[in-house]
């Protein structure tokens, strides 16, 4: 049995501990949140999906301009260590990329060296027991920028958000842009209605989240569920017959009601059970 050590880490070159990792002020992340990251879920000991949440993330840094000074396959034994160090066997690995160190000017200097930092974390109960129990959300007004796609630390809308939502006791906030439902502070949104999966299409405003991905491309099918990708605004959502968000630290979480109203009957839906219970089979299997 491995004795349980949650504050291993890595920065940079070295494995290290939580409260020994010494991070410059002068680190762009720090008074810039110049810096992409990533969560990956471990279960069983291992890591799920590892090589979606990296290929996220080399796509982040790309449209970032930050460059890729440690190959993919190096992270994925990181990330692999890490989890065997700690010895957690469920809980999730965080990732962070920020541009580097320099002085503060707006426009970065050329030829900036990265830092890498990871470290895991134990899953959260509360949270998970959302799944079971079914959670309300709340709705506000996405005023995020123009590229949601990309990983970004700049969290501020998503954590004001989520904080709205914690004041109101509600589990998660829907961003909406006017009409039209967008996904929410940390996760995506689907809904099923007559017995079809609607999420909204991918594109620049929006996550496109590895939970999500994994839903459309092999749980929905194994349930015989047939998805669609189309814009869904609020009428539609009100009117649906299950909704649910996904992320990866959450999994699938039922919701029960939306602001003021009960989705259908405040019941958890067929469709969203069967797809928990597929989602938990391709846990147990694995994905690299
Ligand atoms: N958040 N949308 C946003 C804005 C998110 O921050 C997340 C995940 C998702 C879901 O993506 P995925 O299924 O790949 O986890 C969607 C992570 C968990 C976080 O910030 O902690």
């Amino acid at each position: 049995m491995v004795e349980l050590n949650t504050t291993v880490a890595f920065y940079n070159h070295e494995f290290t501990t939580l409260d020994k990792v010494q991070i410059s002020p002068l680190d762009r992340g720090y008074y810039f949140g110049d810096g992409v990251y990533e969560v990956t879920k471990v279960h069983n000991g291992r890591c799920f999906a590892a090589s979606y949440h990296l290929d996220r993330l080399y796509r982040s840094m790309r449209l970032m301009e930050i460059p890729a000074t440690i190959a993919p396959d190096e992270l994925t034994e990181l990330h692999d260590t890490l989890v065997q160090e700690s010895g957690i066997r469920e809980g999730s690995v965080y990732l962070q990329v920020t541009r580097g160190t320099a002085p503060r000017t707006h426009a970065y200097p050329d030829r900036m060296t990265p830092n890498i930092l990871m470290y895991v974390t134990e899953a959260n109960a509360a949270k998970e027991e959302l799944a079971q129990t079914g959670a309300k959300v709340i709705t506000l007004e996405d005023i995020r920028w123009q590229h949601c796609d990309i990983k970004s630390l700049n969290l501020i809308p998503n954590i004001l958000g989520a904080q709205k939502a914690k004041k109101k006791r509600a589990a998660e906030a829907f961003f909406f842009r006017g009409d039209e439902l967008i996904e929410g502070t940390s996760s995506n949104v689907f809904m099923v209605r007559d017995g079809i999966l609607w999420t909204r299409a991918a594109d620049d405003l929006m996550l496109k989240g590895i939970t999500r991905q994994l839903i459309l491309t092999r749980v929905a099918p194994t349930c015989g569920v047939t998805c669609i990708e189309r814009k869904i605004d609020r009428d539609l959502l009100l009117k649906a017959d299950e909704v649910f968000y996904t992320s990866t630290t959450a999994g699938i979480v039922p919701v029960t009601q939306i602001d003021k109203e009960t989705v259908a009957n405040g019941e958890i839906g067929h469709v969203t059970r069967s797809l928990q219970e597929a989602y938990a089979h391709l846990m147990e299997d694995g994905l690299p």
